[in-house]
C-alpha cells in the first residue's frame, strides 16, 4: 500500500490536522470563485476533497459539487452532508471520472505530488482535463518549493488531545518528507508524508501538455500575486483551450 492510501485514511492524521483552518478555507473559496467569476448554476469538482470543507462551502455558496477522494472512511464522514447538489465518491484522481463535463476542477491545499511516477502525475491532468468542458477552470493549489525550502523546520512535537506527534522533516531527492511518530491506543505508529516538490515550470508543462494555459498563479490564500522567494503557496489557475 502506498503511504497516501493508509495515513490519510488513519484517524490520526484528522486528529493531527484537526487545526484546520475552516474560516481561511471558506475566504479563500468565496474570493475565488468570485475571481472566476464563476455562475452559480456552475458545476465543480472538489479533487481530493478530504472531509469536505471546501466542497460544503461550494454547495452553500449554491454551486453544484462532487467531492473526491482515495479515503474511504473521508468520503463515508462526508456522505451526512449530501444533498441534490452535493455528492461525494471514492475516486482515484489517476482514473478518469466517470461523469459529464464540469465548470471547474479544485485540487486544494497541497493534494497533489505524492506519486514516485511522472506517469502516474501525467494522468491527473489527463483525468482533470477529460471532465471539464472547454473553457473550464483547473485550480490547482500546490506548495511554493522554494518557499518550504526556506523555511523547513527539521523536528517538532504536536500535542493535540491525548496524542504527542514527534515529526521531523527532511528535504529528499527533490521531495518534502515527513516522519510522523506517535503512540496512541496502546500501540505505536509511524507514518510519513512524502510530496514531490514541483517547481511552478514542472507544473506548468504538466498543464501544457494536456491543453491547459496557465492564466494566473497566486501566492497565498488571500490570493495576493505569487513570488518566487516569498509566498507561502503556488496557486495555479489553468483554463483548458
Ligand atoms: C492534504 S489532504 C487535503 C484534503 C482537502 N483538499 C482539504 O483541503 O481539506 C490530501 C487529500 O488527498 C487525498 N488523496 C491522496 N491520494 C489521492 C488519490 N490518489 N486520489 C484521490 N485523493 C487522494 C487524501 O485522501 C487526502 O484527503
Amino acid at each position: 500500500m502506498e503511504w497516501f492510501e493508509s495515513w490519510f485514511d488513519t484517524p490520526y492524521y484528522h486528529i493531527l490536522y484537526s487545526n484546520r483552518d475552516y474560516t481561511e478555507a471558506e475566504n479563500f473559496i468565496t474570493q475565488l470563485t468570485s475571481e472566476l467569476k464563476l455562475p452559480k448554476s456552475s458545476e465543480i469538482i472538489d479533487l481530493a476533497c478530504g472531509k469536505g470543507r471546501h466542497s460544503v462551502f461550494l454547495n452553500k455558496l449554491g454551486y453544484k459539487v462532487l467531492g473526491l477522494d482515495l479515503s474511504r472512511q473521508s468520503i463515508e464522514h462526508n456522505k451526512k452532508f449530501e444533498n441534490e447538489n452535493l455528492q461525494f465518491k471514492v475516486h482515484d484522481m489517476r482514473d478518469i471520472v466517470d461523469h459529464e463535463p464540469v465548470d471547474a476542477v479544485f485540487n486544494l491545499f497541497t493534494s497533489f505530488g505524492y506519486f514516485d511516477s511522472e506517469d502516474d502525475d501525467r494522468r491527473v491532468f489527463e483525468s482533470v482535463s477529460d471532465v471539464l468542458k472547454p473553457g473550464g477552470f483547473f485550480v490547482l493549489d500546490y506548495l511554493n518549493e522554494n518557499f518550504v525550502r526556506k523555511i523547513i523546520v527539521s523536528d517538532a512535537k504536536v500535542q493535540r488531545d491525548e496524542i504527542e506527534f514527534n515529526i521531523s522533516k527532511k528535504i529528499e531527492n527533490q521531495h518534502i518528507v515527513k516522519d510522523i511518530k506517535f503512540t496512541a491506543d496502546g500501540r505505536d505508529f509511524n507514518f510519513f508524508e512524502k510530496v514531490k516538490l514541483h517547481t511552478p515550470e514542472s507544473i506548468q508543462k504538466y498543464a501544457e501538455d494536456n491543453g491547459f494555459e496557465r492564466i494566473k498563479i497566486w501566492g497565498d490564500y488571500q490570493l495576493n500575486d505569487f513570488e518566487r522567494e516569498n509566498s507561502p503557496r503556488c496557486i495555479n489557475l489553468f483554463r483548458k483551450k
